[in-house]
């Protein structure tokens, strides 16, 4: 009789659905508890980490331990183009201008974590980067702003040149550049972000900033912030 089998059939449908619901929930979790990318510079070479828990500031052994690291050759990452793109958080603990421009110049990526190591004080130069939607910068604990976080809004959602909906992810981020000065990372200062959209040519309307051809997205704007 269909009658007696309908019910048993709804439940076992029930049963699925709640199934496929908590799996669901599992699969988000873990995609919450995605590893983090922690950078540094040891030696002559760079550590590359993957770390599935944050490692105190500058705590190079306890990140040796705790994370999955792989050494990268220091002319690899001067040569890498196109340039690095993170798709996970992305930490970086740094000890001078140079090494923090070889890391994070140019370099795609949305959360990024600036942590400085040394005493040296920094001196101002520019850093181009790419779709960045939250900064941290730590600077050291004496400073005057030892710990700051900054979160840019990135609306290309106005763009006026050609079809944004259709671009990739990785182009929209392309769109979307953020020049830090590196001397805000002596922490003398609050950090602030002054965002300019519409921009069509980096090079004419920002003289002084860097900018690579590279990023050249043809017929589009750039949505350009100022860190200082
Ligand atoms: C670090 O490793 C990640 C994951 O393998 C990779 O995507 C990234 O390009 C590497 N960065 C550097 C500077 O080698
Ligand atoms: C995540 O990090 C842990 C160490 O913290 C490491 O053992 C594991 O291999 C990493 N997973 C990935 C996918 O890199
Ligand atoms: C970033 O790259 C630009 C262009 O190559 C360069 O002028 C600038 O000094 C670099 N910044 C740092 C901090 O290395
Ligand atoms: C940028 O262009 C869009 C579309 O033309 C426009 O709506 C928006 O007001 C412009 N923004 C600025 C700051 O000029
Ligand atoms: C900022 O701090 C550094 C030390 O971190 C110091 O050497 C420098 O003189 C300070 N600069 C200004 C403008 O206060
Ligand atoms: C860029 O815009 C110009 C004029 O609006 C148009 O002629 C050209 O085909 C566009 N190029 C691309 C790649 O969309």
């Amino acid at each position: 009789m269909p009658g007696t089998k309908m019910p048993a059939l709804i439940h076992s449908c029930y049963i699925l659905l709640l199934a496929s619901l908590a799996l669901s929930n599992i699969c988000s979790i873990v995609r919450a508890q995605q590893n983090s990318t922690l950078i540094f510079a040891a030696e002559n070479n760079i550590r590359n980490c993957s770390c599935s828990t944050d490692i105190p500031d500058c705590d190079y052994n306890l990140a040796q331990l705790m994370c999955s690291c792989k050494t990268v050759l220091l002319h690899t990452v001067r040569q890498a183009v196109p340039r690095f793109r993170y798709t996970s958080g992305l930490t970086v603990w740094f000890k001078d201008a140079s090494t923090l421009g070889l890391l994070v110049n140019f370099t795609l990526v949305h959360d990024l974590k600036l942590s400085r190591c040394e005493s040296t004080p920094l001196p101002t130069t520019y850093l181009a980067i790419l779709g960045l939607r939250r900064l941290r910068v730590q600077s050291l604990s004496d400073a005057l702003f030892a710990q700051q976080s900054l979160v840019i809004s990135n609306d290309l959602g106005s763009n006026p040149k050609g079809s944004y909906a259709a671009l990739s992810v990785d182009t929209k981020a392309l769109l979307a550049i953020a020049y830090l000065d590196t001397a805000l990372c002596n922490g003398n200062s609050s950090l602030k972000s002054y965002s300019v959209e519409n921009v069509s040519n980096i090079g004419t309307h920002f003289p002084n900033l860097p900018y690579s051809n590279a990023l050249a997205v043809s017929n589009k704007t750039y949505t350009v912030t100022l860190i200082y």
